[in-house]
């Protein structure tokens, strides 16, 4: 097996996609360490910026060497973009078509695959790729874990401890002054992170985009918890937040109003409305890019460079067409056609959700 793995060389393109998280390089990592470690000959291509690198054939060659010393390392050390896969089969202001050009930088380097790693957009034009008769093995990154067909995604467990820890800066400030804090958590579509953080950092009030909020409820529950002798609250609010009125309007009537609305994002107009029908004193913190910065935690170091050999074994073992992902506690190799395309959100009967009502945290539902 080893003689035959030596005899071959391994032509391997491998990029970055989509917003950034950490553990990206702890990924890519995993997988070179285990090609190399298996003595089969690789060369490495690195596109840089993502697919854009791809479709302008911008690469750099690298060598085990490039991926020692990046474990701990946030970013990815091949720049990232995003390529919106709406727009991915349009031709460029050029009018090059970007599909063919993937596949012909592809077929020009003779490349045995394509080691992908990336969330949801990145992975339906991953899909496109592999359906126009590309190998590719993909990774799933992304601090929001709505990537369907795994239970978790690499950046997530890391985003929730910084947005945790930003839940935690505020609470002693908001006891001091005895205010209403908002903390304005990363998500626009899914809650997962909003949920993790804002209970991990004891927030009593969580507003996340599946579970559409009532304005009056969380008044209520600032109310009862002063009634309570209580003298601040903390509301961690998803960047998708959508009250019950809205969650109302169709996709086109809620775009035009959040394109004349007054407020910078949800948070502003939530505390907007809470300061003018109680007259408290509300304060907004927007941990924002901070959530996807840093170090990747202990968990994202593991969990990643375990994704990354996982993936590398599949190249040895000319295994193409899926991402690697995590299910039930296993890793396990999901179809890339099954995971192209869907989203993955927080049901909102799940038992976590029913976990937190149980202690007392009001979803404003
Ligand atoms: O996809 C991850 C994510 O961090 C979301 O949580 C966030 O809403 C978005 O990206 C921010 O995107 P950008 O970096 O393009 O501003």
């Amino acid at each position: 097996m080893v003689a035959e793995a030596e005899e071959k060389m391994k032509r391997i393109g491998m990029l970055t996609s989509g917003g950034d998280c950490q553990a990206l390089n702890a990924a890519m990592r995993g997988v070179v360490k285990t090609l190399v470690n298996s003595r089969q000959k690789v060369e490495i291509y690195g596109f840089l910026d993502g697919y854009r690198g791809l479709i302008y054939g911008n690469y750099r060659m690298l060598t085990g060497n490039d991926f020692s010393g990046i474990l701990t390392k946030g970013g990815t050390i091949l720049g990232s973009s995003r390529t919106p896969f709406k727009t991915i089969q349009d031709p460029d202001e050029n009018g090059l078509d970007k599909v063919a050009a993937m596949i012909k930088n592809y077929q020009k380097l003779k490349l045995d695959c394509l080691v992908i790693l990336g969330g949801n957009g990145t992975h339906k034009t991953a899909n496109l790729l592999r359906e126009k008769g590309l190998n590719v093995v993909t990774l799933p990154k992304t601090i929001d874990n709505d990537l369907w067909g795994t239970d978790m995604t690499f950046g997530f467990q890391s985003a929730v401890n910084v947005a945790t820890e930003a839940i935690d800066c505020i609470h002693t400030t908001a006891a001091s002054h005895g205010r209403v804090f908002i903390v304005e958590v990363m998500g626009h579509k899914v809650g997962f992170l909003t949920l993790n953080a804002g209970i991990a950092g004891g927030a009593d009030i969580i507003l996340i985009p599946e579970i559409p909020y009532d304005i009056n409820k969380v008044i209520k529950k600032i109310e009862d918890r002063e009634k309570n002798g209580s003298r601040f609250t903390i509301i961690a609010v998803a960047e998708g937040a959508i009250s019950k009125q809205d969650a109302k309007l169709t996709k086109k009537e809620y775009k035009k109003k959040l394109l004349n609305n007054p407020y910078p994002s949800v948070s502003y107009e939530i505390a907007a409305q809470i300061q003018e029908k109680t007259g408290r004193e509300i304060r907004v913190t927007v941990p924002g890019h901070t959530q996807r910065g840093g170090s990747p935690c202990p968990y994202d170091r593991v969990f990643a460079s375990r994704l990354g050999a996982e993936a590398g074994e599949m190249i040895l073992n000319g295994e193409y067409g899926f991402m690697v992902g995590y299910k039930n506690r296993e890793i396990v190799k999901v179809p890339l056609e099954d995971v192209a395309g869907k989203l993955k959100m927080v049901d909102p009967s799940s038992t976590i959700v029913k976990e937190a009502k149980l202690m007392g945290i009001s979803f404003g539902d």
